[in-house]
């Protein structure tokens, strides 16, 4: 017998609580935090989706990691263990260990741009981008065209443009481009995956002008899942296998393990090129720390050798992406425009198609999350004009992002069932009212990176 159920495959050993609050107390707690989920502290929000990122709870296995991590400066046994895993799952010669995957992007760019370069990607997240236009190049985004509309099904919407990439290659020449790189799943673009085949086509381009691949790795597990579920011929491969394979045609990888490394804190740089290897490690001395530690505990670098190896569980996968898919499966019954279909760790909920009637310049992301809090005490993230605008200082008017999304990003073996069933009633409730939503105006701001710190009030 088959059933059809899809339990969380883990007990909980470990709780931590939960305060219920009131809708007039989140009336208060959300005028005080100038109407900006990052300015509520988290006791105050009673389901937490504003990120999966360092938020995942870790297994019995990580804990006793933990307890033997060796904490020498030089030479640990668990930098040995941490890169023993990395090279079997991933196969390069050099692992770099770095305190997020922010620091791998830091060092990389800076030791392989020079100004004016350009690096293309499916599309860069927004710390990737930053880290590359802070050394003077410039950051593509080459997504299929199906990438870019919400609406549009596709198995591998990640996918980069292979005839974008040949044509980005010929108006700039080969000799501007340092690397290219694919991001697995495509965070900026919905969590969405990149197949195999696509993986093989643009390392095939990068191949014939002589360019380096990188991967950010970050949700390699969940992207290799997608493979197993959707690419023929991989259906009886092992995600490790696909992985494997996946990394066999890249010359490098940045990786945040604080997501697919099932870890709180940590990440790592690594590259087959030797001599490329030895100016990361220089510069990874200079901020990070000693090269077998790379500004990390020991502790940190066990947890994420066992987490390396727990994410590739098949079970694991199966309930994480079947759990994302289920609030994605709701989300749309009810009447919701998400971003299709559901991805791996995220729904993307299309604000601005949802809120018609709440221009860019008044922020419909932002004003649905408002609500979402106020109804439910759910916190997400607003990825849209808020994050990506700015407001002229002399005419005051607010430059638009390309879409205004709300991102629900799910924390990996954090919340049950029972919890997204709570969103699920929440969401509902708040789709009822929509059109009563009011936009937001911003009443304070500090450009750049405006949305961690600003503060808005309803439009009267
Ligand atoms: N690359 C991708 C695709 C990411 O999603 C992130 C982080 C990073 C790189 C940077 O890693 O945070 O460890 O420095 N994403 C988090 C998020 C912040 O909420 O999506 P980091």
């Amino acid at each position: 017998m088959e059933f059809h159920t899809i339990i969380e495959p883990f007990r909980i050993k470990m709780v931590e609580p939960i305060r219920m609050t009131t809708r007039a107390e989140r009336e208060t707690l959300l005028a005080a935090a100038g109407h900006n989920g990052f300015l509520l502290r988290a006791e105050d929000v009673i389901v937490d989706l504003l990120t999966d990122s360092g938020t995942g709870a870790m297994s019995a296995e990580q804990w006793a990691g933990m307890m033997r991590g060796d904490e020498s400066y030089a030479g640990a046994r668990s930098y040995y263990r941490f890169a023993a895993t990395v090279r079997d799952i991933f196969g390069f010669a050099h692992v770099l260990p770095v305190h997020q995957g922010r620091a791998a992007e830091r060092i990389l760019f800076s030791t392989v741009c020079t100004p004016g370069d350009v690096v293309p990607n499916n599309t860069h997240f927004d710390t990737t981008r930053a880290n590359i236009e802070h050394v003077g190049a410039s950051a593509v985004d080459l997504p299929i065209p199906e990438g870019r509309v919400p609406s549009v099904e596709h198995p591998f919407k990640g996918n980069m443009d292979v005839g974008a990439l040949r044509a980005l290659i010929a108006r700039v020449g080969r000799e501007k481009i340092p690397l290219v790189m694919l991001t697995v799943t495509n965070n900026s673009g919905g969590g969405q995956p990149v197949s195999m085949e696509n993986v093989r086509a643009v390392r095939a381009v990068c191949h014939e002008f002589s360019l380096p691949l990188y991967i950010d790795a970050c949700r390699f597990a969940e992207n290799c899942w997608f493979i197993r579920e959707r690419e023929p011929g991989y259906e009886r491969t092992a995600v490790k296998d696909i992985a494997r394979e996946l990394f066999s045609h890249a010359d490098g990888a940045t990786m945040s393990a604080k997501k697919d490394g099932l870890v709180n804190i940590g990440g790592f740089l690594a590259t087959n090129d030797d001599a490329l290897a030895k100016q990361e490690a220089r510069l990874l001395i200079l901020t990070e720390g000693f090269p077998t530690y790379g500004g990390l505990a020991g502790r940190d670098l066990e947890a994420i050798a066992i987490g390396l190896r727990e994410v590739l569980d098949h079970d694991y996968l199966r309930y994480r992406i079947t759990s994302t898919g289920y609030l994605g499966k709701h989300l749309i019954e009810i009447g919701y425009p998400i971003v299709r279909p559901p991805g791996g760790h995220a729904i993307y909920i299309d604000a601005a198609a949802l809120l018609p009637h709440i221009p860019p310049s008044q922020f419909p992301g932002q004003a649905l999350l408002a609500e979402m809090y106020l109804t439910g005490g759910i916190r997400a993230v607003e990825i849209g004009s808020l994050m990506f605008g700015s407001t002229d200082p002399r005419t005051g008017a607010e430059s638009q992002a390309a879409m205004e999304l709300v991102r629900m990003a799910i924390p990996r073996r954090v919340y049950t069932q029972s919890h997204i069933d709570y969103v699920i009633e929440v969401m509902a409730d708040v789709f009822l009212r929509r059109d009563k939503i009011r936009g937001l105006r911003i009443v304070w701001q500090s450009p750049p990176l405006r949305h961690f710190t600003a503060r808005l009030e309803p439009v009267a």
